[in-house]
């Protein structure tokens, strides 16, 4: 169900056979947000929601303004939906929500060490893999233009070679043998990956059955590899047997590649956004002691100064990734709100923030919010721009992709590192143009509102070769 306890309707029921009308989650008490129960009793509005989240929590706020509640398959979910409503009080909230299923804490932790401690070494490691499954490809059997999705290249590039860092190659230091073998082994991971990706909203609504999801998720087993970075466990959560702990990390890579695709087509779509990433490239390429096609890694200082490339990636998280940051409320409770009003929570209800419709979308935030604009997040000097307002007030996160507060993504520095390393790849070695210049940006496919980055609803063919 799209949020659990599902033990209201007996509740209901049973009190109304006992002649007693006693308050559950049908009614709202004084105090709480307005409280929209849809028209179908139970399910309320999980259909809706489970179709078009935008849209249907668009509808919501309209109707109920910044802060509402829903019902949803017999719980309750909790949206304040105005950028001013938190995270602020997201940072009071926190010890009195449950952040993830027990069990999963001491993974967090160990993985919390590798991306912090470790990052040089990931970054470096993603680097070598990034060039071996992007060049090496092509340099295999296929020289020459190809035409293929912009969506796999960018997710295939993406998900192997994140894949090969994290779970380990064949052989290092690597032989033109073992990096062929890395190659074969991990797209036969992407293939079984995506085709999994695909099921995900439907796996995550539980409309898919048990043993379907075991057979699936097995087929992703890590017993072929033996890295010790298999030893980072995560999301090994106890309602999800199935999912062995290296598929969840496997999973967490799902978003870089579906942002290099949106980051990509943006680039390609507006020449002037293009022009001044390939300028920008140029000029701190130009700066750095070896010629790019020598690099085995690209030098910090070269990543950490390409604030036009972190504009263009600011942008398009902004205008892609739509994650629900949610958590239980595990105690009846009193929620502040940034304006200074009070609403009641109860014991299991969801809360559940959308940053994807305020503050990324919100048009008293953002000028023309829908329409990508490279320099966004610039400012006139060049430097990173940081100060966005809502009603007179500096927004302390004008964009929420890694979600805030406590657990905010762990993997940040590294999927950023990855995502610019790729697209830096993309733009030295490789040449890229649309099959039809006049092609529309896809639509969104819907129904993945809530998992991270959205994908496109269909992927763009793209004409693509490794420089000669
Ligand atoms: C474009 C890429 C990515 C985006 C947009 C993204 C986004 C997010 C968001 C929004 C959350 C917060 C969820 C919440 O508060 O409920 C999160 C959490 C997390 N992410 Fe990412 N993520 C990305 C890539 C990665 C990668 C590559 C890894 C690891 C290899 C990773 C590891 C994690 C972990 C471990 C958490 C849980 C943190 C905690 O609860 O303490 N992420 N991510």
């Amino acid at each position: 169900g799209a949020w659990a306890p599902a033990s209201c309707l007996c509740l209901r029921l049973l009190s109304t056979l006992l002649g007693r009308r006693r308050c559950c989650g049908f009614c709202r008490r004084p105090g709480e947000p307005p409280l929209d129960l849809g028209s179908i009793p139970w399910l309320g509005h999980a259909l809706e929601f489970g179709r078009d989240a935008a849209s249907f929590l668009a509808r919501m706020k309209e109707k109920h303004g910044d802060i509402f509640t829903v019902s949803a398959s017999g719980g309750r979910g909790v949206v304040p939906a105005a950028a001013g409503t938190w995270p602020g009080a997201w940072g009071e909230l926190r010890a009195r929500v449950s952040p993830w299923e027990p069990g999963s804490h001491a993974a967090l932790a160990r993985l919390r060490t590798l991306v912090h401690r470790d990052l040089q070494a990931l970054t470096e490691a993603m680097f070598t893999n990034l060039r071996s499954v992007l060049l090496g490809d092509a340099t295999e059997g296929a020289s020459g233009w190809r035409e293929v999705g912009l969506l796999d290249l960018c997710y295939g590039s993406l998900l192997r070679a994140g894949y090969l860092t994290l779970y380990g190659v064949e052989a290092s230091p690597h032989t033109q043998e073992s990096q062929a073998q890395d190659r074969a082994h991990s797209a036969d991971v992407y293939h079984t990956f995506r085709q999994l990706d695909l099921m995900l909203p439907k796996l995550a609504r539980g409309s898919l059955s048990v043993g379907c999801r075991s057979r699936e998720w097995g087929k992703l087993g890590p017993a072929t590899c033996s890295s010790p970075m298999l030893t980072v466990v995560l999301m090994d959560k106890p309602s999800q047997p199935a999912v062995t702990v290296g598929n969840g990390l496997l999973l967490l890579q799902g978003n870089t590649g579906p942002a290099a695709f949106w980051l990509l087509l943006f680039l390609l779509k507006n020449p002037e956004a293009l022009a001044a990433v390939r300028g920008e490239l140029e000029r701190v390429l130009w700066r750095a002691e070896q010629p790019v096609s020598q690099m085995t890694t690209l030098p910090q200082k070269v990543l950490d100064n390409m604030p036009v490339l972190d504009s263009v990636l600011d942008e398009t998280l902004r205008l892609t990734a739509a994650p629900f940051i949610t958590r239980e409320v595990v105690v009846d409770m009193a929620m502040p709100m940034a304006d200074g009003r009070e609403f009641s929570l109860r014991r299991g209800d969801r809360l559940l923030l959308f940053p994807f419709l305020s503050p990324q979308r919100d048009p008293d935030i953002y000028s023309d919010p829908e329409t990508f604009k490279y320099d966004r997040f610039l400012n006139a000097d060049g430097s990173e721009k940081r100060d966005f307002y809502k009603d007179g007030k500096r927004l302390k996160h004008p964009s929420v992709p890694w979600g805030a507060g406590h657990n905010q993504c762990l993997g940040r520095g590294y999927a950023v590192s990855s995502m610019k390393q790729f697209v830096v790849l993309v733009l030295t070695h490789c040449d890229l143009e649309l099959i039809r210049a006049d092609v529309e940006v896809p639509e969104f496919d819907l129904s993945r509102y809530g998992f991270g980055l959205m994908q496109p609803e269909l992927d763009v063919p793209v004409r693509f070769r490794v420089r000669p």
